[in-house]
């Protein structure tokens, strides 16, 4: 496991695009894996500008997005589906065909996992897996447990993550309880893992993750146990680690 510091957001954005580009330059027919949240859309922002100079390529690229809201429509500007069009999507050359994420409006749970499953298989498997960090140690909708989820899945998300949410809906009830996300062995699958954490507020988190026991209450402890992972933080959520 590889720790980079970064400055700040901005410097960590800057360092996790160089990563991201560096992937795409030496494979650009490659598949990236790829989060939403707050914590990578200034990576993104850094990749359009480099997209936009000429000096990236997306056009071979493929994307598979780790989770996306059960029950919200594609227009929905909360769904991951409107995030990732609108945060790097609609303006980059990716072929819209090769951007994959979960359909949150398959009312069948099963047969979406398996489908979803199925389209991660079919790309030859993730290069570089993107991922930020939950305040509770979650990566992808991966909650804390009693054990690691595997594949897709299907989950009932938790009070916490119900409440963090709901600054971005007009109530509570109109908040998500439930996602499709990609399991813990879909996200180990990966060959390599980028994780991109910012703020103090993340500090505990990042001690227990990657310095603390690996145990599924702490679901991103499982990438200690990955061989090739990249953790860029900034100075203040590295600040409870010696
Ligand atoms: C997003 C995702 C989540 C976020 C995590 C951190 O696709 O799967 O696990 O990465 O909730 O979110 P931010 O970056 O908003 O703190």
């Amino acid at each position: 496991m590889k720790i980079i510091k970064a400055k700040d957001y901005n410097d960590m954005s800057r360092k996790a695009a160089n990563i991201i580009s560096a992937q795409v330059i030496m494979k650009p027919d490659c598949v990236l894996g790829l989060a939403t949240g707050s914590t990578p859309i200034g990576t993104y922002k850094q990749l359009i500008e480099w997209y936009e100079k000429g000096d990236l390529d997306f056009g071979d690229v493929t994307t598979v997005n780790l989770d996306e809201y059960r029950g919200l429509p594609r227009e929905n500007d909360q769904s991951y589906f409107y995030f990732m069009n609108h945060n790097l999507f609609d303006y980059v050359n990716v072929n819209p065909e090769r951007t994959h994420l979960p359909n949150g409006m398959n009312p069948d749970a099963d047969a979406e996992c398996k489908r979803y499953e199925e389209v991660i298989r079919s790309t030859g498997g993730v290069d570089l897996q993107l991922l930020g960090l939950g305040h509770n140690g979650h990566i992808g909708f991966n909650e804390p447990g009693e054990a690691f989820e595997t594949e897709t899945h299907c989950v009932d998300l938790t009070e916490r993550t119900i409440e963090a949410n709901k600054r971005f809906f007009a109530s509570i009830d109109d908040v998500p309880k439930q996602a499709y996300t990609m399991g813990i062995k879909t996200i180990m699958m990966a060959k390599k893992i980028l994780v991109v954490v910012s703020g103090e507020d993340k500090a505990e988190t990042v001690k227990n993750a990657f310095f603390g026991p690996v145990t599924p209450q702490v679901p991103a402890s499982i990438l200690q146990m990955h061989p090739d992972v990249t953790i860029v933080a900034d100075e203040a959520a590295l600040s409870k680690c010696d």
